[in-house]
């Protein structure tokens, strides 16, 4: 039997979080040899809001490193950077065209950032979940792990490939999302009613997969708890659910069970554990990382390697999408200019 296709991505701005290893590419590196898997960097995605030029590319490699370090295995799952396959604004241009105004003014997460960004309220910024359909498309991916935060993204793919194969005929699977259950999202830790965001600009409240130990210990000693002294998940204890959650994640057992084991301990007692369970996560994490970003050429070899595997079945699609939308078919003879 073929294999499904498996497609996810995050887009390389701020810097990777334990939210994003827990909540995504532990799911990734756990599905990589059930599916065929593409893991884009989404450095398309990125320029919506304005990367600095001299860092930019710095900042990817250290993402694709990370993803490697993780777990992700080149030789399987096709890690590649989207800008290196043209296909993906050939086809976001194409599906545009089949996407209404109305549909894209819906996006909450475009309502919030047009909010945020006053400044700069470019075009991409609005066409953004298009792109991010063809980047499923184009693949014909069949699941996509994402956070809750892309679902409506993923609803929208749904929505015009369904209209797209609706009018032409199936060419497109339609995608199913994959959204982990709530247990594994991480919250920052001085506002735990907040997801973690690889954005946030205030390092406290992050704990960063780069971030040495002394730092993680110190940030989860001081972050957020509740009042009383409790250990239990429960909706008025944001701060003690959170670090139970992250245990339960880190050391993969249920909070139920932490809940029984910390009856009559403290706070204390719960961040030191947390502490040495994530620092013990994320230790041969960085030890393998150092290793593959101070190889640099190896890293873009390995990127070129995935963008030419991703850039055939991209080619094939577009040529498919071509042929449905009745373009002239582009000779493979070239012959003299009329
Ligand atoms: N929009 C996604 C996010 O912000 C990133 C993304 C871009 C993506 N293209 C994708 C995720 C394709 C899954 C599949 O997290």
């Amino acid at each position: 039997m073929k294999k499904q296709t498996l497609l996810s991505g995050i887009a390389p701005s701020g810097r990777l979080t334990l939210g994003n290893y827990l909540g995504a590419i532990r799911n990734w590196v756990a599905r990589q040899d059930q599916y065929k898997c593409f893991f884009p960097l989404v450095d398309l995605h990125a320029v919506t809001v304005r990367q600095d030029p001299t860092t930019f590319a710095d900042r990817c490699r250290d993402f694709v490193a990370l993803y490697l370090a993780c777990g992700v295995n080149p030789q399987t799952s096709v890690v590649f950077a989207q800008s290196h396959v043209a296909e993906h604004c050939e086809l976001a241009w194409i599906l545009q065209c089949y996407t209404q105004v109305g549909e894209l003014n819906r996006m909450t997460q475009y309502k919030d950032k047009s909010r945020r960004n006053k400044g700069d309220m470019n075009a991409g910024l609005f066409s953004y979940p298009v792109l991010m359909a063809a980047d499923i498309v184009l693949y014909k991916a069949d699941l996509v792990p994402v956070g809750e935060d892309q679902r409506q993204h993923l609803e929208l793919t749904r929505d015009v490939a369904g209209r797209f194969n609706g009018l032409f005929g199936d060419v497109f699977p339609i995608p199913e999302a994959y959204i982990p259950d709530s247990g594994a999202r991480v919250m920052s830790l001085q506002d735990p009613t907040k997801k973690m965001s690889k954005s946030d600009t205030v390092a406290a409240n992050v704990i960063a997969l780069l971030d040495d130990p002394t730092d993680v210990a110190r940030k989860i000693k001081r972050c957020v708890t509740d009042s009383g002294n409790e250990i239990v998940v429960r909706e008025d204890k944001p701060g003690v659910s959170n670090l139970l959650n992250i245990l339960a994640a880190v050391t993969e057992t249920t909070t139920a069970a932490l809940e029984n084991e910390y009856v009559g301990q403290g706070y204390g007692r719960l961040k030191s554990d947390v502490a040495d369970a994530v620092i013990a996560l994320l230790e041969p994490i960085q030890a393998r990382f150092s290793d593959l970003r101070s190889d640099e050429l190896a890293l873009d070899a390995m990127l070129a390697a995935g963008a030419l595997e991703a850039g055939k079945t991209a080619r094939r699609t577009v040529q498919e999408v071509h042929g449905a939308l009745g373009f002239i078919p582009k000779s493979s003879r070239v012959g003299p200019r009329a």
